[in-house]
């Protein structure tokens, strides 16, 4: 969490840092600052608050001849959100200043050390104690300070530090927290938590990997091995992604044109990946051979959040249609338990961003217990991707709504193809029940288009009796029993709403007790397999006076019988379920959230990628 942009070239430094920090904003946006360099001085302006504060009261240095500098957007960890805590950080000479996104664990000891050797701190974050320990190890060669300061750190950093007695050079660090460089001949040498904010400028860009230092000018970037202290000749890759795409598009929230990419979204994430003459799926980038494929007798899904919920959808799919065990684990209990993995256990994590600290740890622990590792991202050349045997990446486009939307079903499409995949290589399913299948996934993208907005417009009209409820329990079973904890989550994300999901046989093992006249329930009912039990549910729902609100299949008129909230959807096949009953519990959310006046795409107290533990 935290965005960080730097910038040294030929443009003016602020408007290109603030449009960087725009662009990671859905990083953290508890206070925001930059600083830049202007006739041999460091100019600092710091706020509380959104970006926008920290736009307000810089009408000056938008316009400063400054050509260096850095910004920094934050998600607190150490210290409250307030302006004295925002970042940048300087030295006790003021000519010296570091952002940093990540957490540096021993920074009581150290500070307290800096402290006693004289250095005066005016912050309680873990960042300032950075500035010092540079200070404290800088003589004339800010690289070299760099270097050795780092050496006393413990925990996790990315960091971007300005020296007043360098004025042409950027130095950035990264160790287990997200950088990226961006070049351009033109226009100068960026640095980045993440690829949005490149886009305006570049799509050249270099990922760091960790304990690599960069030293950045105009126009030139090195970069070095902390380990080895040697150069390190890094690959330049092209990012595919576009300035526009990281844009609101006329929407009112990105959230809102994120659920409506949807089917794109499925259509560029399946494409080219099934043949559908004979039914094949292709996932060459998974990089593990068939008859590896074989061999696995157990799959671990790993993932946080809305992803999480797509592993447990994945989780009836692969078990049906592949046959083979699928544990699905939150990563932060995952990398903490006693994991029972060998070389015969595919792991598989699935996350958008690709930089989830929990998720990335585990798979690194998966991977020393000898298991081949598959990650399901979005993000390219994110870390997970580089250090994941293959990745099936998602084309889902750049998410920036902190509630994700569009990455959740491009993550099922992309699990539900991997299901196909695994099913063809352990032959539990044939190729025409595999093109069937490749068929139907194609098609639900056309069903989910044509439905959004007739979806849309009539749960604005639902809502208006439901907005202001204290509390909602999403109920689904089978498939759609993870589709009502993501409904449950994205409402408490971005409404504030307390809601829960639950799977419609538990309900009386507990929630049941919380139904009456004044509880909203919102059941997943499509005319499935597990319909008639579904139905029995709503039924004692109902005769508990619950306010029941069902999703269910179009022609059910005994939907009707129950309750006047209904909100039909066509029929489907079974499998692909899920990705259509997702869209109601993302729109519900989405027209609560703002009917209520809720910052939709900036959820108060959430980032977006999580790359802290
Ligand atoms: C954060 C985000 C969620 C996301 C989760 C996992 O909590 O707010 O939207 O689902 O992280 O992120 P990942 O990038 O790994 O999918």
């Amino acid at each position: 969490m935290c965005g960080i942009v730097g910038y040294c070239g030929p443009k003016r430094v602020v408007p290109v840092v603030l449009e960087g920090l725009r662009r990671l904003e859905y990083r953290g946006y508890d206070s925001a600052g930059i600083v830049y360099l202007e006739d041999g001085k460091l100019i600092k302006h710091r706020s509380e608050g959104k970006l926008a504060r920290l736009e307000d009261i810089i009408d000056e240095a938008i316009i400063a001849d400054s050509h260096i500098g850095l910004g920094h957007t934050r998600w607190a960890t150490h210290g409250a959100p307030t302006t004295e805590n925002a970042h940048p950080h300087s030295d006790c000479t003021g000519e010296l200043v570091v952002i940093h996104n990540g957490i540096i664990e021993n920074y009581h000891s150290l500070r307290e050390e800096l402290k006693a050797k004289g250095h005066v701190f005016t912050s309680e974050t873990d960042t300032e104690v950075l500035a010092h320990l540079i200070e404290d190890n800088l003589t004339n060669d800010l690289v070299k300070a760099v270097k050795k300061a780092i050496k006393f750190l413990e925990g996790s950093f990315a960091i971007g530090v300005l020296w007043a007695g360098m004025p042409d050079t950027l130095v950035a660090v990264r160790n287990q927290s997200p950088l990226v460089l961006g070049v351009s001949e033109e226009d100068g040498t960026f640095l980045a938590s993440d690829i949005p904010a490149l886009l305006p400028y570049t799509k050249q860009v270099v990922f760091l990997d960790d304990m690599e230092l960069a030293i950045l000018t105009a126009d030139s970037y090195q970069v070095f091995s902390l380990e080895t202290d040697q150069p390190v000749v890094k690959e330049v890759k092209t990012i595919e992604w576009n300035a526009a795409m990281a844009e609101k598009a006329g929407y009112k929230h990105f959230m809102l044109k994120e659920i409506f990419e949807q089917p794109q979204a499925i259509t560029n994430t399946i494409s080219g990946r099934i043949n559908l003459e004979s039914g094949e799926v292709s996932l060459p980038e998974i990089n593990i051979n068939g008859e590896d494929l074989k061999e696995i007798d157990r799959i671990f899904l790993v993932a946080c959040g809305t992803s999480w919920h797509a592993a447990l959808v994945a989780k009836y799919w692969i078990e049906k249609f592949a046959n083979i065990p699928v544990e699905v684990d939150i990563a932060s209990e995952f990398r903490y338990r006693h994991l029972l993995i060998n070389e015969r256990v595919l792991t598989v994590s699935i996350s958008q961003s690709g930089e989830t600290a929990d998720t990335l740890a585990g798979i690194r622990i998966a991977k020393e217990l000898g298991s081949k590792i598959i990650t399901i991202c979005n993000v390219v050349g994110s870390t997970m991707t580089r250090e994941a045997d293959g990745t099936i990446y998602t084309h889902a486009g750049p998410e920036i709504g902190v509630a994700s939307t569009k990455a959740f079903i491009s993550q099922l499409a992309a699990l539900f193809l991997f299901t196909l995949y695994l099913g063809q290589q352990k032959k539990t399913i044939d190729l025409e029940v595999s093109r069937t299948l490749g068929k139907e996934l194609i098609d639900i993208a056309g069903v989910v288009e044509s439905e959004l907005p007739r979806i849309k417009s009539e749960i604005e009209q639902l809502i208006t009796t439901y907005y202001d409820s204290r509390d909602f329990l999403f109920v689904g079973r089978g498939l759609n029993f993870p589709i009502a904890l993501e409904g449950a989550l994205k409402l408490k994300e971005i409404s504030y709403i307390h809601a829960e999901g639950y799977a419609s046989g538990e309900l009386k093992h507990g929630p049941i007790a919380l139904i009456d006249k004044d509880m909203p329930i919102l059941a997943l009912v499509p005319q499935d397999e597990v319909y008639q039990k579904s139905i029995s549910n709503v039924e004692e729902i109902k005769a508990r006076q619950g306010r029941i609100i069902l999703i269910g299949t179009e022609g059910d008129d005994h939907l009707k019988n129950i309750t006047d909230d209904v909100i039909y959807l066509p029929k489907v096949a079974e499998a692909v379920n899920p990705i259509l009953y997702t869209i109601p519990a993302q729109l519900l959310s989405y027209e609560i959230a703002t009917k209520r006046g809720c910052d939709v795409d900036q959820p108060r107290n959430l980032a977006k990628s999580v790359t802290v533990e």
